[in-house]
């Protein structure tokens, strides 16, 4: 056979033989399964790019719940209720949040460069997006079943205001010691 004919021969094999890599790796490569396990190569990347995308492209301009104190507070309890336990909440991070893979945003302190607290740089329809729909094969979870439509948007007005001054009834409602 000549040397090309063999190199081809060598490449097919190669190919072939891809799902026996792919179940070797799974079954003895170690791959990252426990929260402390390091990231695959540019897994926040690749996962990070569609999400930012879908997002984008579906997320409502606005919000069609007005913001102000009575949806505020509603907000709020809607939060104690459904968020906190991951997501902390003023002056008090959540210990689970940040023991998942991959972490639970801390919504009530700035980030880690920059001044911006949670997300309230992010517009309010990509909150209430993420908030609809969860986050595939994160600790996120959709809501749609689980809470009306303007209770989602109420916490998603509530977290595009995070960096402003709450008051007294929103602030006692975030703060108040959960049971
Ligand atoms: C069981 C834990 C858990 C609960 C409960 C939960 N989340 Fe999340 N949430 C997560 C995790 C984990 C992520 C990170 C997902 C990722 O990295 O893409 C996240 C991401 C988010 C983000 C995006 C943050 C960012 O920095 O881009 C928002 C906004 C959010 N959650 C809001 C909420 C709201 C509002 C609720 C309640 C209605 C809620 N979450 C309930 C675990 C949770």
């Amino acid at each position: 056979m000549k040397k090309p004919a063999i190199a081809i021969l060598f490449l097919l094999l190669g190919i072939l033989l891809m799902p026996l890599y792919g179940w070797l790796y799974l079954n003895y490569g170690h791959p990252p399964v426990a929260v402390d396990d390091p990231s695959f190569p540019m897994e926040a990347q690749i996962v990070h790019k569609p999400l930012g995308n879908r997002i984008r492209s579906e997320m409502p301009a606005s919000s069609p719940v007005p913001i102000n104190e009575a949806t505020l507070a509603a907000g709020a309890s809607v939060y104690m209720k459904e968020c906190s336990f991951c997501h902390g909440v003023p002056g008090t991070p959540s210990k689970v949040g940040a023991q998942m893979y991959p972490d639970a945003p801390q919504l009530w302190v700035k980030h880690h460069r920059g001044a911006v607290v949670g997300v309230s740089d992010d517009p309010v329809g990509a909150t209430y997006w993420r908030v609809k729909n969860g986050i595939r094969l994160t600790g996120m979870p959709s809501y749609v079943k689980v809470l009306t439509d303007t209770e989602m948007w109420e916490v998603s007005n509530l977290l595009s205001v995070a960096d402003k001054p709450m008051s007294d009834d929103v602030t006692k409602i975030l703060t108040q010691p959960s049971n």
